[in-house]
């Protein structure tokens, strides 16, 4: 029997009424019309499924979509925008990161847990962090320079946001003279 379920995807409370045994991918495709989370094999071992779940990287046909409520669940569509690209986004366009795209949606997340927990992963570690999403295209050595570049510019970001606080005065400076627009 189907039962009315409420999940937060990508910061917004969706609504879906499934079947208690439907999994999170195809809750996400088939009732919210996420089709960006893809389906490899669902049998766990493909990782063209992943999306985070409460921020750690999880292959969706894994889970049950009921066992979701009340997690926060990000899918590609929420971690960018066309106009506005996420820096693993830009790096796997940049650095040729993907063929067919196919696996792209997953390997992403899964490198976007990564940098969350490791800013400056070595490439084995990065490696590492792949080693449940397949790619049949690419050859993975363009993955591995796209998430050491989107690394690098994340870390560079954070570092160039650092220093304009630095740089910010501590105390506002007095004002002086008239408000702008004040009758004089
Ligand atoms: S579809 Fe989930 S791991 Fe392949
Ligand atoms: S780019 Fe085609 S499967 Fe990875």
């Amino acid at each position: 029997m189907k039962r009315p379920i409420t999940l937060t995807v990508n910061g917004t409370v969706r609504s879906a009424v499934v079947e208690p045994r439907a999994l999170l991918v195809h809750v996400l495709r088939d009732d919210l019309d996420l089709t960006g989370t893809h389906i490899g094999c669902d049998t766990s071992q493909c990782g063209a499924c992943t999306v985070l779940i409460d921020g750690l990287a999880v292959k969706s046909c894994t889970q049950l979509a009921i066992q979701c409520e009340g997690q926060a669940i990000t899918t590609i569509e929420g971690i960018g925008t066309i106009e506005d690209l996420h820096p693993l986004q830009t790096a796997f366009w940049e650095q040729h990161g993907l063929q067919c795209g196919f696996c792209t949606p997953g390997m992403i997340l899964t490198a976007a847990d990564l940098l969350a927990r490791d800013p400056d992963p070595s490439e084995t570690a990065i490696r590492h962090a792949l080693e449940g999403n397949y790619c049949r295209c690419t050859g993975y050595q363009n993955i591995v320079k796209a998430v050491q570049a989107a690394a690098a510019a994340m870390r560079s970001a954070r570092a160039a946001a650092a220093g304009s606080r630095v740089n910010e005065p501590a105390v506002a400076p007095a004002r002086t003279g008239q408000p702008a627009g004040a009758a004089v």
